[in-house]
């Protein structure tokens, strides 16, 4: 197995802190292209995540030709509102509210300028996607480039493999459309922690406020 060491692009200069505190689900992209640069940038930080046994099972389809960009759009659409409730419909759902937001990021999915698909080479082995996944999406951050975690559904699965060729033991964990943002990156809010930690026993209150 061929292994490479990489010192850190200069263009990662953001700091951690500063990029992991206002990155955000970006889901209005500019149809600006993203440089041959950045995507090697983009996948390298990717290439550095941990994965179990070192084995690095992750595998990363990038996609930016338009016209399998506006067919994997069509059904990454359709998986969108496969995952709705029946009968589900956006009327009365105020602005601002995420679902409005991912139900029109499924329209415009069609038009991004990148998008890259988070697979591994045999099926599971999530827990070795997801850190790469979370690597490439604070780097993007890093060089002002938006993108947001999104799942399919299977309904959509064995189109997805055939449009871009990918094996069947193969599975596709995540997609992750890119390009510049329409809106601000900034900041998000979460719960405490001291409502989502435990200390040395479940239930117990971490030693914070
Ligand atoms: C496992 C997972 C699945 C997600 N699926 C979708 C999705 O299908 N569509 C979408 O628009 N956003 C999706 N997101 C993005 C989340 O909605 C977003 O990260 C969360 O609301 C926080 O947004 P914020 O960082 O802007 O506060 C997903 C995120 C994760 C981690």
């Amino acid at each position: 197995m061929a292994m490479v060491k990489l010192d850190p692009p200069d263009q990662l200069g953001m700091s951690l802190g500063e990029a992991m505190f206002t990155q955000r689900a970006i889901r209005r992209l500019k149809p600006d292209p993203i440089s041959d640069e950045d995507l090697k940038t983009l996948m390298d930080a990717a290439s550095k995540a941990p994965s179990s046994r070192n084995e690095q099972s992750g595998r990363f389809l990038v996609v930016r030709d338009r016209d399998r960009i506006r067919r994997f759009g069509e059904l990454y659409r359709e998986a969108w509102w496969a995952k709705r409730p029946a009968g589900w419909t956006p009327e009365g759902i105020p602005e601002g509210d995420l679902h409005l937001s991912a139900m029109r990021l499924a329209d415009a999915m069609k038009d991004v300028p990148l998008v890259v698909l988070a697979v591994s080479a045999s099926p599971g082995q999530a827990s070795s996607v997801l850190p790469a996944v979370q690597n490439l999406m604070l780097a993007a951050r890093a060089l002002g480039i938006g993108s947001v975690l999104t799942t399919l559904h299977a309904c959509v699965t064995d189109r997805i493999h055939e449009l871009f060729k990918i094996p069947p033991e193969a599975q596709v964990h995540c997609c992750i459309p890119l390009g510049y943002p329409e809106g601000r990156f900034g900041t998000t809010t979460r719960r405490p922690t001291s409502e989502t930690t435990y200390y040395e026993e479940w239930g117990n209150p971490p030693p914070w406020e």
